[in-house]
């Protein structure tokens, strides 16, 4: 059964922090506390009670009134999630560390505003697509290589934890370890010795004198040598008789309530992820709190709140084998106020599910401009890269397994859909009901779905295109999570492997840099699906143990690297960023949420350089004094903290920005240039 674990950055706890810029009358009286009290009425999905001047329920987004004819959809609902009828069950039962949960935040809905966006039309402007990456101006020179510099970073001693200390672009050393149990080599003191690591073997001494190598080569140590010029040794690379899947990570998003937990549940169930025995407990469980509708989602929905309010609040990763792939499942939220958790699963994602709630109502209120998540999560996906989608129209049963309705869902979100870029090629159109077990992993039974003709879910996961994977490039990976076992003295790294590989092994020594503390530590041991593992590569979701670092060094948004390629370190960044249809216009001091791979920083708008045609990417206007919705635009900003980060035409995953304020995303882009690195 799929297990969940907290972790990444709680986005909850500096919520508040930020200030938003708004300038405030200090004279002006402050307006009166609501005293008003406004009757209620219950939501008959969620059952949440909203306040009588809600039109549509706060949580779940569901109209309320005539649209929605909510007791047909609720008896038939109930009356099938206990008709468990078409589960083929195999044996297997999978422990409970089968599945890792990303990134947490406690609910916290008061101080999420509701944005009235004033655009509500579906021709929504093209999110990157007509971004062009022009070259960086004022972009670090870094290509003077050093040819031994591979070498330095794999050794084969008997050291099972060294600790090295790197003074990265003027940082000071900042590793712990205690000195009687690790051998510390300073490498601005190897440099004046000479290279002399008395106690060490002569591969660690490599280590020194590349790392003294790369310090005298240039003013800003560590960064002298261009990634292209990297050379991947051959462990690195996949062989190609290896009969292993391909691993697609695969995020399932969608507005609240569309049936993403559902869906992943009975899927997992149906390719035996999940046993008989844990379904019947599930089922158990949720009957007796009232919630039995949910018996598939707690597969996946595991915390005690969670199960209370019937919705996902942190992404819940899980697994299952397809003809042609190791699929990682990454569940997502969908309420408004977790996307910053959505987002933390959907940047490692290579394709994605986009579940719509077909029924009456319910598939309006995903698509509306201001509340509906559909369309934030399309766009969040679309920026992030994600260009495969299956777009799964569930919950057909609840509208009679309607061609009709099925079609009018292609045509507005279709065209919703390729305003963000995607290409009508590049999606699938699936429907299905997740509860009644149609169209998931063979063809639908239901004669009422018999007009459907083409290949069902699982088929449709298997006719994604293989991600391209950088298997020769220097390692990068963004941590999400850090996992400590103060007993140990032990410290996880979770994350995506995004670039080159990593590997462990009793007999060999494997350094890498953690940024942005820019401290070396050596990797103990990996895992993938809980599982040890000798080597992780790119696209894999491993877990690094590290030794040799004192945790605090460790930490969510940071980046594991390669010694020799450290990734840049910055506040002042100039980004190409499109603001969104619906949003308020960001102007020269707007204060905004930044967010970077699994990093979140404060940041003020410090200038606005050019206003671009977002179509052709053409400048139209200098100085603009704000950029409103459906304007890109060249910025730069200043954050509150550094960041790690790299140029968008040097490495994507690094280089993929958004900006969001208020609980709402307003801008996404890219960065084009670092204007200042931090020293
Ligand atoms: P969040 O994670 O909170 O955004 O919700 P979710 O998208 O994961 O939805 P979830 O799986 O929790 O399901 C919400 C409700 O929809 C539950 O009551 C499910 O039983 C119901 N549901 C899911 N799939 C179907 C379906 O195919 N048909 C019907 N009728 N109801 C469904
Ligand atoms: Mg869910």
């Amino acid at each position: 059964m799929p297990r969940k674990v907290n972790y990444g950055p709680d986005y909850d706890d500096n919520y508040d922090e930020y200030d938003y810029g708004y300038e405030v009358d200090e004279n002006e009286t402050p307006p009166q506390k609501e005293t008003i009290k406004h009757s209620v009425w219950r939501c008959s999905i969620c059952t949440y009670d909203n306040d009588e001047t809600m039109s549509s329920c706060d949580i779940c987004g569901v109209l309320h009134g005539p649209l929605l004819n909510n007791s047909i959809y609720d008896k038939k609902r109930t009356a099938n999630i206990f008709d468990l009828k078409s589960s083929r069950v195999s044996s297997t039962v999978v422990g409970r560390d089968e599945a890792v949960k990303v990134s947490s935040m406690r609910s916290d809905s008061s101080n999420q505003s509701t944005e009235k966006g004033k655009h509500n039309r579906l021709d929504e402007i093209n999110i990157l697509k007509n971004i062009e990456v022009g070259p960086p101006a004022g972009s670090r020179t870094s290509d003077n290589c050093s040819a031994s510099v591979q070498e330095g970073w794999l050794g084969h001693v008997d050291e099972s934890s060294v600790a090295v200390n790197l003074r990265s672009r003027g940082k000071s050393s900042l590793s712990l370890m205690p000195k009687e149990r690790n051998v510390m080599v300073d490498d601005s003191s190897s440099s004046r010795n000479g290279g002399e690591a008395n106690s060490l073997t002569s591969n660690l001494e490599n280590i020194s004198f590349a790392a003294k190598s790369r310090h005298s080569n240039d003013a800003k140590p560590g960064r002298a040598i261009s990634r292209a010029q990297y050379k991947p040794e051959k462990w690195m690379l996949p062989e190609k008789a290896e009969h292993s899947l391909t691993q697609l990570n695969l995020a399932i998003v969608g507005h609240v309530d569309s049936g993403k937990s559902t869906l992943s549940g009975r899927l997992l169930h149906l390719l035996g992820r999940i046993s008989q025995k844990e379904m019947h407990k599930y089922e158990k469980e949720a009957k007796l709190q009232g919630k039995g509708s949910f018996a598939y989602a707690w597969a996946l929905d595991e915390s005690a709140e969670e199960r209370e309010r019937g919705i996902t609040m942190t992404v819940a990763v899980a697994y299952f084998d397809s003809k042609r792939y190791h699929v990682v499942v990454l569940d997502s939220p969908g309420h408004k106020d977790f996307v910053p958790n959505m987002i933390t699963g959907a940047t490692q994602a290579d394709a994605s599910i986009l579940v719509i709630d077909a029924s009456i109502g319910s598939f309006e209120a995903g698509m509306d401009g201001t509340k509906g998540q559909t369309r934030e999560h399309a766009q969040l996906i679309r920026s992030f890269g994600i260009d495969q989608l299956i777009v799964a129209v569930n919950k057909m049963d609840a509208v009679d397994y309607s061609k009709e309705r099925f079609d009018l869902i292609i045509s507005q979100l279709g065209a919703f859909l390729r305003s963000c870029g995607f290409k009508d090629s590049s999606v699938s159109w699936i429907p299905l009901s997740a509860v009644e077990n149609q169209n998931l992993v063979s063809a639908p039974s239901d004669f009422r779905l018999s007009w459907y003709l083409g290949p069902n879910l699982l088929d449709a996961i298997d006719s994604f295109q293989p991600p391209t994977r950088e298997f020769s490039k220097p390692l990068i990976m963004p941590i999400c999570d850090v996992i400590k076992s103060p007993s140990q003295g032990q410290v996880s790294a979770c994350g995506k492997l995004e670039a080159g590989a990593v590997r462990s092994g009793s007999k060999l020594l494997i350094l890498v840099l953690v940024m942005p503390s820019a401290t070396i530590a050596t990797v103990r041991s990996l895992e993938r699906d809980s599982q040890a593992c000798p080597i992780g590569r790119a696209g894999d979701n491993i877990a690094v143990s590290l030794n040799g670092i004192d945790g605090n060094h460790v930490m969510a948004g940071g980046v594991l690297c390669h010694p020799d390629f450290p990734i840049a370190f910055a506040k002042h960044l100039e980004l190409k960023v499109l603001v969104l249809d619906g949003a308020t216009p960001i102007l020269i001091g707007s204060q905004l949420e930044f967010h970077i791979h699994h990093a979140k920083e404060a940041a003020r708008v410090a200038r606005i350089s050019f206003l671009l045609d977002s179509k052709t990417g053409k400048v139209v206007k200098k100085a603009p004094r704000c950029i409103l919705a459906k304007q890109s635009a060249v910025v730069e900003v200043i954050l509150q903290e550094a960041v790690c980060v790299e140029e968008f035409s040097k490495c994507k995953v690094l280089g993929r920005v958004f900006l969001r304020t208020l609980g709402r995303t307003v801008a996404v882009g890219i960065v084009t240039r670092i204007v200042e690195e931090q020293q």
